[in-house]
């Protein structure tokens, strides 16, 4: 399958895309975790990316219509794919409409994780992450065994930079001003499911598989 996941930040994106790739055995593309990785690793896209991610505003059109051209060409996106956080502006959407049209390639389902922000701050400023697996945590939804450790892997976990309250704010914004009319854009050729992502994760996973059925 094809799919797009949009909602907010911390409305449960990240956590739930395992599962369903799991299940449906599909390559999982997430732009901020690829932008993540190429400010670390100090790339030119990096390089590019780190100002207005530190200031959580969305990051160029073209950078990550490009990260997301690239990505869709390895094999294992071939049969299906879950893009996590894109698009996240009605141009990207067009672009990526544009380039599905080219492999002859349609965009399935959107999984809309419809949540109030109300709920996010205290999921934002809770996360633990695994860097390298992409696993997360939550100090009090999700806690690891060992406080500050990876279950899997015993590595150490850590927070992300851009959760905090105050950067969570233009995060929010941006969310409203720039990606809600993606879900318009969506909700117009009829393939929006909405999915009560304030409930817990096993009840939303269950939504889903229903949504994809
Ligand atoms: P990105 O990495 O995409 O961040 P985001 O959209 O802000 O989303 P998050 O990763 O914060 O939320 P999530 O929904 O994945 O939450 P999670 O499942 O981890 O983007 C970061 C930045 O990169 C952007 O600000 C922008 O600058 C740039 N960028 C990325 N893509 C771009 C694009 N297309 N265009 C332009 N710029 C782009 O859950 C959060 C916490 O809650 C966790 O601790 C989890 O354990 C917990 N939790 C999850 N589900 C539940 C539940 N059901 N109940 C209780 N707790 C839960
Ligand atoms: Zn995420």
């Amino acid at each position: 399958k094809r799919l797009i996941l949009v909602g907010p930040p911390g409305s449960g994106k990240g956590t739930q895309s395992p599962l369903i790739k799991d299940e449906y055995c599909l390559c999982h593309l997430a732009t901020g975790d690829m932008l993540r990785a190429a400010v670390a690793a100090k790339t030119p896209l990096g390089v590019k990316a780190k100002e207005a991610m530190d200031k959580g505003e969305l990051v160029s059109d073209d950078l990550v219509v490009g990260i997301i051209d690239d990505a869709l060409k390895k094999p294992s996106c071939q049969k299906g794919f879950i893009l996590d956080g894109f698009p996240r502006t009605v141009v990207q959407a067009q672009k990526l409409d544009e380039m599905l049209e080219n492999r002859g390639v349609k965009v399935d389902k959107v999984l809309n994780f419809a949540i109030d922000d109300a709920i996010l701050e205290e999921r934002i400023t809770g996360r633990w992450i695994h860097p390298s697996s992409g696993r997360t945590y939550h100090t009090k939804f999700a806690p690891p065994k060992v406080p500050g450790v990876d279950d899997v892997t015993g590595e150490p976990l850590i927070q992300r930079k851009d959760d905090t309250p105050a950067v969570l704010k233009s995060r929010l914004d941006a969310f409203h001003r720039q990606t809600e009319p993606v879900i318009d854009y969506y909700n117009k050729k009829g393939i929006v499911a909405n999915l009560p992502a304030e409930k817990k994760p096993e009840e939303v996973t269950g939504v889903i598989k229903k949504a994809l059925s």
